[in-house]
């Protein structure tokens, strides 16, 4: 692993040549995503202004052009008419104020009277390196060109620590209100989140209170990234969870969650229905955000991270890692979320294939399966050996995923096993594999399972041990890869 100096991982990027050998070198990767978004170069982490306006998709993510390291933060812009075929845009948010001196960190967008509005966290900090987290805006200019408020809206809390980011923009009609949701951490190093208001989207901010979410007033170290979405009749609180070990989940401190309840903006109350849930089962999931106030869609759109903070992956060589998920439809039946794959993602299949054992480098495979005990492997070797075991009992409805037969492993300290849960039998398994990554819909939408992959060239087959019904495709590549900064 290569060790990074603070000066190298912060430095700015003065001129998109200091790039372009980078660019070229990664063009190599036989791991590059084709229909996930991922990093021009470096390191792409958190989705962020993810945002339907004027007839298209905006979504920008966090962006360290020069490895696969986290330091000075960029928002990187992508643009999507169907949230399918992706096109690089060229950074969004650069680092070039005293505010953000240090990185434009996570946040959200939206569109308000024609225009679309940003905020992020500008990331300062001092020269002995203390930090403080301004809320910050911006609004997108004709020419593409995002114009930054000249101060920021409002400066971090007193009692929490310098952990207070991720503003996520929502506007309530009913109280003819704007909010803005930020992820904290008290001085006592608990998980919070503070609300602001305001009348007006570009001024008067205010601080409204801690948000309220009974049973939960100690509850993990950090919440980052949080997200507060009116799903049909409820409402659904996502936020990722750091510094914090869950019960089944490894040795991992990093969560993303959610919770269905109602949300009282009088109180400022979330009161969950029931306990917290994993909006993904995977190795690799995270920092996942919400479409904001998008009209005409009653479905809320969700996208998440497919990495974990402090997580190392084998492109790392290579000097790039992370990519977006796929974009997921959001419904909630029954007190429980569901999530299917964005509408017309059917679009990418280009041909069927034979169910012959051999797996697409990107594609699809979709399953039915008799309710018994069931068991697949992916990406296995030439002789059905090795790759990723899925194996389901019916007996105890849990469904296992273990990574240790892979011959790239990564990780492997946070453990390589996990366990996802159904509350009825599984009936079937809906895949999507890129070259890198593995996102494991079962029974509609019920559980998600999202990971990285890195197979070797051996590692393309599949064996599965019930006589069932397999549809395989492959799929056209939908995001471009230009070298646009
Ligand atoms: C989550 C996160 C955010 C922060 C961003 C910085 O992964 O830590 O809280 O804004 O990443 O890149």
């Amino acid at each position: 692993m290569r060790e990074w100096t603070r000066e190298e991982r912060y430095r700015v990027l003065q001129s998109p040549d200091e790039l372009k050998d980078l660019y070229e070198s990664i063009q190599e990767s036989v791991y590059r995503q084709t229909y996930h978004v991922q990093p021009v170069t470096g390191l792409l982490n958190d989705p962020n202004g993810f945002i339907y306006h004027d007839g298209v998709w905006h979504l920008f993510y966090q962006w360290c052009p020069w490895g696969a390291v986290h330091g000075l933060k960029y928002w990187y812009h992508v643009t999507s008419s169907d949230l399918i075929s992706w096109e690089n845009q060229g950074v969004g948010l650069r680092p070039d104020t005293f505010y953000d001196n240090r990185g434009n960190h996570s946040g959200s967008g939206i569109s308000v009277d024609g225009k679309l509005y940003f905020f992020y966290t500008g990331n300062h900090r001092d020269e002995d390196w203390t930090r403080t987290p301004y809320t910050c805006a911006a609004v997108l200019e004709k020419d593409g060109v995002l114009r930054k408020f000249p101060k920021p809206l409002f400066t971090p809390r007193k009692r929490y620590t310098e952990h207070q980011r991720d503003p996520k923009i929502v506007y309530r009609k009913d109280r003819s209100m704007y909010y803005i949701f930020i992820g904290a951490q008290s001085d006592d190093l608990r998980g919070k989140v503070l609300i602001y208001q305001s009348k007006k989207l570009e001024e008067g901010w205010v601080f409204a209170g801690e948000l309220k979410v009974p049973g939960y007033e100690a509850f993990g170290g950090m919440w980052e990234c949080p997200c507060m979405e009116h799903i049909g009749e409820k409402d659904v609180f996502i936020f990722s969870l750091q510094y914090t070990k869950l019960p089944g989940r490894g040795e991992s401190t990093n969560h993303n969650l959610y919770m269905i309840g109602n949300m009282d903006y009088e109180t400022l109350t979330f009161v969950p229905e029931s306990g917290y849930h994993h909006l993904d089962y995977g190795f690799d999931f995270y920092a996942a955000q919400t479409a904001a106030n998008v009209k005409g869609r009653e479905k809320a759109i969700l996208i998440g991270w497919m990495g974990l903070p402090d997580n190392h992956y084998p492109t790392e060589e290579e000097d790039w890692e992370g990519s977006l998920s796929l974009p997921r439809e959001l419904r909630v039946e029954d007190g429980h979320l569901i999530q299917t794959p964005v509408e017309g993602i059917e679009k990418l299949r280009r041909q069927k294939l034979e169910a012959d054992g051999m797996l697409p480098k990107a594609g699809e495979m979709l399953i039915s399966v008799q309710e018994e005990d069931f068991h697949l492997k992916l990406f296995a070797g030439s002789n059905g050996e090795g790759g990723m075991d899925i194996c389901y009992n019916a007996k105890t409805k849990i469904c296992s995923v273990d990574r240790t037969g892979l011959t790239k492993r990564f990780n492997q300290h946070l453990g390589e096993i996990l366990e996802v849960p159904l509350v009825s039998g599984l009936k079937s398994l809906r895949i999507f594999i890129d070259h890198s990554s593995v996102e494991i819909f079962l029974n509609d939408g019920e559980k998600v399972f999202t990971s990285h992959v890195y197979p070797t060239e051996e590692e393309h087959h599949y064996v599965i041990s019930q006589n069932t019904s397999i549809t395989l495709w492959d799929f056209y590549p939908s995001v471009t890869d230009d070298f646009v900064i």
